[in-house]
C-alpha cells in the first residue's frame, strides 16, 4: 500500500496496516502527490490511499494511478464533505471518512475489500458522467498542413445554429486555438481551459460550462481554445473527457476543432505522468459520434488526407466519418477539380462520398477580415453553400438522438 495522508491520520493508518498481520503492508509513506506518482510508476503498491485534501490531486492524477495498475482510496473528512465529493469525482474508487483526530476505521478492511476487486485495469478510467440529457458530438480534424479545419469547424457550428439547433463550439486544438479570433471574439482567457481546470478539480457543473461558453451567435455558444501554444499542458485529456460529456448536456450539437496529430508521444518518453499534447485529439475523436475530416484539394494535401484516414483507422477511430475536401480550385487539380479529387480519393483510400467546398478567397477573407461567419458576411457564396449542406446533413443524421427541450442556463 501506498500512503500520501496528511496530518495525524497518518501515522494511525500506519499502525492499523502495520497490525494487520501481514495481509497489508505499507511499501512507501508519500510526503507529495510527485512521490506518490513516482512509487506507483516503480510498480511498488496496488492500493494508494491518499487525503481527500493532497495537493495537486486531481482526476488527471487518479487516472495516472489507474494506469498504472493502482487502486485509490480516499480519505473525506466529515466536517468538509466537499472532499468526499471531490474524490469520487476524481475517479477515485473508494472514498472513507476519517475525522480530524486522526482516529481511522477499519482501513485494512476496506483496503483488503477494495484488492479484492483485483488490481486496476491498467487502462481503466473514472466511472464517465452520463449526462441526462445527450446532444451529439462532432469533432472536426484533418492532417496538417492547414487544409481548412477551423474553417470547415466554425462554419458548420454557425450553419447547424442558424439550422436553430442549439451549438457548442469548443476549441481543442493544442497547437494554437484561433476559433476566438476567427469569430471576432475579445477573448480573455480560454475557456476550455477553465473548464478542464473545474472538471480536473470535480466541479465542472452545467452552470458553469455555460458561463464560460458564452453565446457569439443565436443558439451559438463557443468555448474558447488556447492561443499560446506553450499552455496546451492545460487540456488534459482525462479533463477534456469530462467537458465534452458534460457539453452533451448544454447542446444538441457540440462540434470540436481538432489539432492534426495522432501520435501518443508521451508513449514516446515512458513517463506516464507527463502530459500528452495530442491527447485532446484523440479524447475528441474517441469521443464524437461523427469525425469531419478535412483535407486540402491540392496533390499534397490529398496524399497527406489518405495517409490521415489510414492512421486514424489504424488506431481504431472515425469510424463514423465524413470526408471533407477543402479548397477545390482548377489551377491545382485540373479543368474538373471535383472530379479529380474524388477520383482520388475514391481510388487510394476507398472514399466514396467526399464532400467538396471550392475555393472561395473573397468571400472566406471578408468573413477573416470581419471576425464573423461565411454566412453572415456572403450567404451566397459557393463555399458558404457546401457548408450550409454539410451542416443540414449533420442535423439531420443526429437529429434522431438529440432532445428538442433546452437548458435553462446562461
Ligand atoms: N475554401 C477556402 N477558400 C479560400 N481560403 C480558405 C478556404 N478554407 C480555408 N481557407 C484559408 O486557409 C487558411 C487555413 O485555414 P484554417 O485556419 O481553417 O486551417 P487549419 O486546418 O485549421 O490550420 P491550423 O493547422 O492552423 O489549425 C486560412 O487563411 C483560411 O482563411
Ligand atoms: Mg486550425
Amino acid at each position: 500500500m501506498l500512503c500520501a495522508v496528511q496530518g495525524a491520520a497518518e501515522s494511525a493508518i500506519v499502525e492499523a496496516v502495520e497490525g494487520s498481520g501481514g495481509r497489508l503492508s505499507v511499501t512507501r509513506r508519500c510526503a507529495d502527490l510527485t512521490e506518490l506518482l513516482a512509487a506507483a510508476e516503480a510498480g511498488l503498491g496496488g492500493l494508494a490511499v491518499v487525503s481527500g485534501d493532497l495537493d495537486r490531486l486531481d482526476r488527471e492524477a487518479v487516472a495516472v494511478l489507474h494506469r498504472c495498475g493502482v487502486r485509490v482510496m480516499g480519505l473525506g473528512d466529515p466536517a468538509r464533505p466537499w472532499l468526499a465529493e471531490r474524490l469520487t469525482a476524481h475517479g477515485a474508487d473508494l472514498v472513507v471518512d476519517v475525522t480530524g483526530d486522526g482516529d481511522v476505521p477499519d482501513v485494512v478492511r476496506e483496503a483488503l475489500a477494495v484488492l479484492g476487486d483485483g488490481p486496476a485495469q491498467p487502462a481503466a478510467a473514472p466511472a464517465p458522467v452520463v449526462p441526462t440529457r445527450r446532444g451529439a458530438t462532432v469533432a472536426v480534424w484533418g492532417p496538417t498542413g492547414a487544409p481548412g479545419r477551423t474553417f470547415v469547424a466554425v462554419n458548420l457550428a454557425a450553419e447547424l445554429a442558424a439550422l436553430e439547433r442549439s451549438t457548442l463550439l469548443v476549441d481543442a486544438d493544442t497547437y494554437g486555438g484561433v476559433v476566438a479570433q476567427v469569430l471576432g471574439v475579445l477573448d480573455e482567457a480560454p475557456g476550455v481551459a477553465a473548464a478542464a481546470r473545474a472538471a480536473g478539480q470535480g466541479a465542472l457543473d452545467l452552470t458553469t460550462l455555460a458561463r464560460l461558453a458564452p453565446v457569439v451567435l443565436p443558439e451559438l455558444r463557443l468555448l474558447s481554445g488556447i492561443s499560446r501554444a506553450d499552455r496546451w499542458p492545460e487540456l488534459p485529456g482525462s479533463s477534456l473527457e469530462l467537458v465534452l460529456s458534460r457539453a452533451r448536456e448544454l447542446a444538441d450539437i457540440t462540434v470540436v476543432d481538432t489539432g492534426f496529430c495522432l501520435e501518443q508521444d508521451e508513449m514516446l518518453s515512458y513517463d506516464t505522468r507527463a502530459p500528452a499534447r495530442n491527447a485532446a485529439t484523440l479524447v475528441a475523436l474517441e469521443q464524437a459520434d461523427l469525425v469531419v475530416v478535412v483535407g486540402a484539394a491540392d496533390p499534397v494535401g490529398v496524399q497527406r488526407l489518405v495517409r490521415a484516414l489510414a492512421d486514424a483507422s489504424d488506431r481504431g477511430l472515425a469510424h463514423a466519418r465524413r470526408v471533407v475536401v477543402n479548397r477545390v480550385r482548377p489551377t491545382v487539380a485540373g479543368a474538373r477539380p471535383g472530379e479529380a479529387v474524388a477520383a482520388a480519393l475514391a481510388r487510394y483510400a476507398g472514399v466514396e462520398d467526399v464532400l467538396l467546398v471550392p475555393e472561395d478567397r473573397a468571400a472566406v477573407d471578408a468573413a477573416m477580415l470581419d471576425g464573423r461567419a461565411l454566412r453572415e458576411v456572403a450567404p451566397g457564396s459557393p463555399a458558404r453553400r457546401s457548408l450550409a449542406a454539410l451542416a443540414a446533413e449533420v442535423a439531420a443524421g443526429v437529429a434522431a438522438g438529440a432532445p428538442t427541450a433546452r437548458v435553462p442556463v446562461g
